[in-house]
Parts: C-alpha cells; structure tokens; sequence
C-alpha cells in the first residue's frame, strides 16, 4: 500500500533523533553493530498539538500521547500491530520515521540474496571477502539486539547506530552487513570496493557518510540495501541518500 510522505515530518523526525542522540561520533565510530550495547531513552516525535482552545478553561492546549506502554520509538507498543509497510515510488521505506509491523518479513528476499551472492563472488575475483555478517532480522531479534545496545552504551548513543524494533531494513530482507562491521572498513581496499561497485550488483550504501542528519544514523560502509541494479546505480550516481532521492527532504 502506497502511503502519503509528509516531507516536513520526516525532515524533523530525523534531523530531530539525529541531533538530539548525536555529539559521539568519535566514540561510536569503532562499535561493531552487534556489539555495541545502549540504555534506552525515549526518542519521540514531536506530538502534534491538538487545538483545544479551552482545557480546564484555561486556554491550555491538549497534547494527543500515544496510549498504553510506548516502544522505544515513543510510538505506542500497539502501533506495530497495525503499522502499513510504506512504498514510495514502489520503494520500501524503513527509517525512524516509517516503521514495518512486528510480524513483516520471514528472512532474506530472493532476489536479494541472490544478488549479495553475485556480489560477494564479484569481490572474491577481485581479491576480497565479503562475508555477510548479518541478513534478515525479525523484529524480536532487534528488540533484542537493541535493547541490549541501549544497556550497555545507553539510549543516545545506541540510536545513532541501531534501529529501533519495526524500524530496522534488516527486517525487510533487503539489507546485509558485509566484510567488516566497522568505521575502518571505509578505508580498506574491500570497503573502497563495495563502495564503487555495490550497485553494480543492485545495492547501496544506505547510510552514507554526510548523511547522518537525514538518515538518522551513523556512517555505515558495511550496511547494504538492494534497490535493483538500475535504482541502485541512479541513486549510487546522484549521490543523494535514499530519502533525499526518493524527494522526501
Ligand atoms: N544499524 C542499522 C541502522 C540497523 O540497526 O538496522
Ligand atoms: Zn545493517
């Protein structure tokens, strides 16, 4: 189902987790991904005001909370019962702002794992392994992961690299962690590769460097996302990340 994108919402959605969790990229540049642990903090879009110009008869506007136990996006823990899967221009959207529902996804699209294999025996010829570190994940998997995240590096940090539960590409099947799953790996001849060749094979870098404020995340040169091989090298070519191409900021 095709969703209407509110370009301001996702704008501030992003920007707003990203500034508000960021101030440690020096620190978080060595975390692996599975390996770093955060402690949680809520994270909330900005509720919108609803206009009641007389609550207690004082003129005090009413802000609409989400209702019953929040998840850590500070959407209500029942908003992922319900939750739509978001295309946009036949593209599946998952970022802090657009969220998969707790039962989407049962493992590795097809297509793109057939793809990743190309891939990896593409960079095996040219002389580098590119093991898949991490594939599909379920939504419980990142509740875990992040979760434990969040206990050991605390909520601002572990939000500057991993998803929330529902809001994780791993979940759609259509991301991979390949070679290395650290900021170093940009700078290996391995990472130089992936970089210049993933389209090649139909993926991006989905989280580029220079990116963070709109992606809402830390620099990624491991974490891949398949788009087809004509979307990917159209993106990989305007240098935009995926929302900046697909015109939502
Ligand atoms: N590291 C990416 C953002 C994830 O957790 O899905
Ligand atoms: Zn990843």
């Amino acid at each position: 189902m095709k969703h209407s994108i509110r370009k301001g919402m996702l704008l501030s959605a992003l920007v707003g987790a990203f500034l508000f969790t960021s101030g440690c990229t020096a620190g978080m540049a060595q975390q692996p991904e599975h390996k770093q642990i955060a402690q949680q903090q809520e994270v909330k879009a900005a509720p919108e005001p609803t206009c009641t110009p007389e609550v207690g008869g004082k003129g005090i506007a009413a802000v609409e909370e989400p209702e019953g136990p929040l998840a850590p996006s500070g959407k209500s823990v029942d908003y992922y019962e319900t939750v739509e899967p978001t295309y946009v221009d036949g593209v599946l959207l998952v970022n802090k702002e657009y969220a998969l529902p707790r039962d989407y996804g049962d493992g590795e699209d097809p297509t793109a794992y057939q793809a990743l294999l190309k891939l990896q025996r593409a960079a095996r010829w040219a002389g580098y392994s590119m093991d898949l570190m991490s594939g599909y994940r379920s939504f419980e998997t990142q509740e875990e992961l992040y979760n434990d995240y969040v206990a050991v590096d605390g909520v601002e940090k572990a939000d500057t690299y991993s998803a929330w539960p529902g809001h994780s590409e791993h979940q759609t099947g259509l991301a991979f962690d390949v070679g290395w799953v650290d900021l170093q790996f940009a700078d290996t001849p391995a990472g130089r590769w992936l970089a210049n060749h993933a389209h090649e094979y139909g993926f991006i870098i989905r989280y580029p460097e220079g990116k963070e404020a709109i992606t809402g995340y830390q620099y990624e040169p491991w974490h891949i996302r398949y788009l087809g091989v004509e979307l990917a090298t159209k993106v990989h070519q305007s240098g935009l990340c995926l929302e900046e191409y697909l015109g939502l900021v």
